[in-house]
């Protein structure tokens, strides 16, 4: 089983997202022996924005440019270990009603016409099949899956779009009320797992 786990929380030292992804990819290693996890941090890897290189790169019919090719070579080899793996695990915190910056940038980067889905005669198609996804998410004060959540609904909807429709939630959701509720709930579920 080959494991990706993106982290986006900008607490480097104690997100509690951060903790129950790992948490959560531990859980899924201790039952697949041989399993391979490589993680990342959207924010501290500083996943770039797409800039004109990088968009000068992205849309090309035919051969690329050794400068094109230069300039999408971070993309291509997030986009390559994704294509690769089996589970992706995402830990992500809502910073002001959606994802954190730097998910989004990672989100930006995966996204790849040919690789990561297509353009077909119905419209776009995600390529990534037969994947599991697991989205640790946290938040202070918005429901999870509410009307006010552009954060999971959205990270359920991108996933989707590149194919990827068996999407679980571990919400860590409105712990600024009840965090002891939520996290004993997160525990039992990764413990089902
Ligand atoms: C910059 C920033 C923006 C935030 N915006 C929201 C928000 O819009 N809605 C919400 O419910 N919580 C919000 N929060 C609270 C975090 O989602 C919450 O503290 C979460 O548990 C942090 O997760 P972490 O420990 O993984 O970093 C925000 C926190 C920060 C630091």
């Amino acid at each position: 089983m080959k494991i990706v786990n993106i982290n986006a929380s900008s607490n480097k030292t104690s997100s509690l997202s951060t903790a129950y992804a790992e948490k959560l990819v531990a859980k899924l290693v201790s039952k697949n022996s041989g399993a391979t996890v490589k993680t990342r941090h959207t924010t501290f890897d500083k996943t770039p924005f797409i800039d004109d290189a990088i968009l000068d790169g992205l849309f090309v019919n035919g051969e690329r440019t050794a400068a094109q090719k230069e300039a999408l070579k971070f993309s291509d080899e997030l986009t390559n270990e994704l294509i690769e793996s089996d589970v992706l695990v995402i830990g992500t915190p809502i910073y002001n009603f959606s994802v954190p910056a730097s998910l989004k940038a990672y989100f930006d980067l995966i996204a790849r016409a040919g690789l990561t889905f297509k353009y077909g005669e119905q419209g776009p198609v995600g390529l990534l099949e037969n994947k599991k996804a697991y989205v640790v998410i946290t938040s202070g004060g918005v429901k999870v899956g509410s009307e006010a959540d552009f954060a999971g609904n959205y990270i359920k909807q991108f996933l989707g779009f590149l194919g990827i429709t068996d999407v679980e939630f571990i919400p860590l959701d409105l712990l600024m009320f009840d965090s002891e509720t939520k996290i004993a709930e997160a525990d039992k579920q990764i413990a089902e797992l």
